[in-house]
């Protein structure tokens, strides 16, 4: 089986998780991507969703699925999402795509979060995938400073010879170089550093269920 097609079949697990007449949080990217296209097969069966990015927005409407702004909405039984990374505990790196800020804030926003990924994400220690670090663009050399004193290589990723800007305007620093022994310190420690938007880390409030897509089928972790 393809990479593609383990996340295909990870997309299609979580519509068993998709709670009918809700609201469902939708992450970025391209397992995310698979699942907003099964998402638009039941389409009938959701009020709308809440996306993590613009990306999401314009292809979550692509399938004719009304798309709610967070401040809009009260519950939110469910939030789907991809992985750069997750741990058998359900700690993750999350922002290769670029959407970590807005994704932590809609996961924050609903009940439970699963997380849809081909098996080759599951790692015992996180920290081989760059790990994200959304800044404020004038706090990039101080913010450096404070994460190569964490012992990482902070790089600034770059988009077509530009720093490469999120959907809030802010930069990224991708951090290299970390083997993260206890993931819910780190974040804790890098969100506390002035200049960060938001740490790609999700830990303190990781996934509630993984369905990791192996050639064996869905394998689930709760
Ligand atoms: C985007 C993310 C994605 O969930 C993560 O990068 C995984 O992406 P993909 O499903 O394409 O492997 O955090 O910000």
């Amino acid at each position: 089986m393809t990479q593609d097609e383990l996340k295909q079949a990870v997309a299609r697990a979580a519509i068993d998780y998709v709670v009918d007449g809700a609201i469902i949080g939708v992450g970025t990217g391209s397992t995310a991507n698979f699942f907003i296209d099964e998402l638009g097969k039941i389409k009938h069966r959701i009020k709308g969703a809440v996306a993590s990015s613009e990306a999401t927005a314009a292809r979550l409407k692509s399938h004719g699925i009304d798309v709610l702004e967070l401040s809009d909405v009260d519950a939110m039984p469910v939030y789907i999402d991809g992985a750069d990374e997750i741990t058998a505990q359900g700690a993750m790196i999350k922002g290769g795509g670029g959407a970590l800020t807005r994704e932590k804030i809609v996961a924050a926003a609903a009940d439970k979060f699963i997380c849809i990924a081909d098996g080759s994400k599951l790692v015992d220690v996180m920290g081989k995938f760059p790990l994200p670090v959304e800044i404020i663009p004038m706090a990039q050399k101080v913010v450096s400073r404070k994460l190569a004193a964490l012992g990482g290589e902070p790089r600034l990723r770059m988009k077509d010879g530009k720093p490469y800007l999120t959907d809030n305007g802010c930069m990224i620093l991708d951090v290299v170089g970390l083997t993260i022994a206890n993931p819910a310190e780190l974040e804790a420690q890098i969100n506390n550093i002035v200049g960060v938007v938001t740490v790609g880390l999700f830990a303190q409030r990781g996934a509630n269920v993984g369905l990791l897509g192996t050639v064996d089928g869905v394998k689930k972790l709760e």
